[in-house]
């Protein structure tokens, strides 16, 4: 059985005070023991977080790392060993907004996810069609690319140690989502693939759904089997809404 994770990503919100409020909120959430639970606030709080979740059990990640794993000349990024030292054990990769916004291509996601593991963080790779693509019918040619191009580089068994978030870029912050169908054919063909290499780490890697996920969604969601979670952007940003789509993710 694959244990359910719920993840926030908290993109660019945040001030010291805001964090210290949700920080607070995170703390008074009676969590479910069968789910995993995971945080990316900007790398700027990321310590602060870190700290004030202390003996909470909620995982703390970042929402990107440079593609060499260890400190150097390299100015402006943050190193996945440094972000280690720091005490996080995950790391988005390839988020659409970093995708699309910062040009960031196959080739450098592939350093970026190798660099991660190769410092023991658990990469999130994220993956999703615009709303161009699906429309041309391109949904599963384009995230298989995505999802293909980690495995020719860098092999199947990779996944064994890394998260799959499929988000489709027309859901993300903008209310639509995803029908749970939609998402499931997804999820199924992403498992697919990974399971024509290799089927015992395509059963056990889990894939996130993320895309305007909300506690009133969830559940529907969470209840289609290929889907083990999701990854929140906006609703994880209140404590309370946060925690109940993770109580849905749970049992
Ligand atoms: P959203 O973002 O939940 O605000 O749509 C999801 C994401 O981008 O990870």
């Amino acid at each position: 059985m694959r244990r359910p994770m719920v993840a926030g990503n908290w993109k660019m919100h945040g001030t010291r005070a805001s964090v210290a409020e949700l920080i607070d909120g995170l703390r008074h959430l009676a969590l479910p023991s069968d789910v995993d639970v995971a945080v990316f606030p900007p790398s700027l709080f990321i310590n602060q977080v870190i700290d004030g979740l202390q003996g909470k059990s909620i995982s703390v990640g970042a929402q990107n790392a440079a593609m060499e794993s260890m400190q150097g000349a390299l100015t402006g990024e943050i190193a996945p060993s440094q972000l280690v030292d720091a005490g996080c054990s995950l790391v988005l990769v390839g988020h659409s907004e970093r995708r699309q916004i910062m040009g960031e291509q196959d080739a450098v996601l592939i350093r970026k996810f190798a660099a991660a593991q190769a410092s023991g963080l658990t990469p999130v790779l994220c993956v999703g069609e615009t709303l161009e693509e699906r429309e041309a019918g391109k949904t599963l040619e384009v995230v298989s690319r995505q999802v293909g191009s980690i495995i020719d580089e860098l092999g199947v068994e990779v996944f064994a140690r890394a998260v799959i978030a499929y988000e489709p870029v027309w859901a993300i912050g903008t209310g639509l989502t995803a029908s749970p169908q939609q998402a499931q054919d997804v999820h199924a063909a992403i498992r697919a693939q990974l399971a024509a290499k290799n089927s015992e780490v395509a059963q056990g890697v889990r894939l996130l759904y993320g895309g305007s996920v909300k506690a009133a969604n969830a559940v529907e969601l969470f209840g289609m089997p290929d889907i083990d979670g999701g990854l929140i952007g906006g609703a994880s940003l209140n404590a309370d809404e946060f925690g109940a789509i993770i109580r849905a993710a749970g049992n």
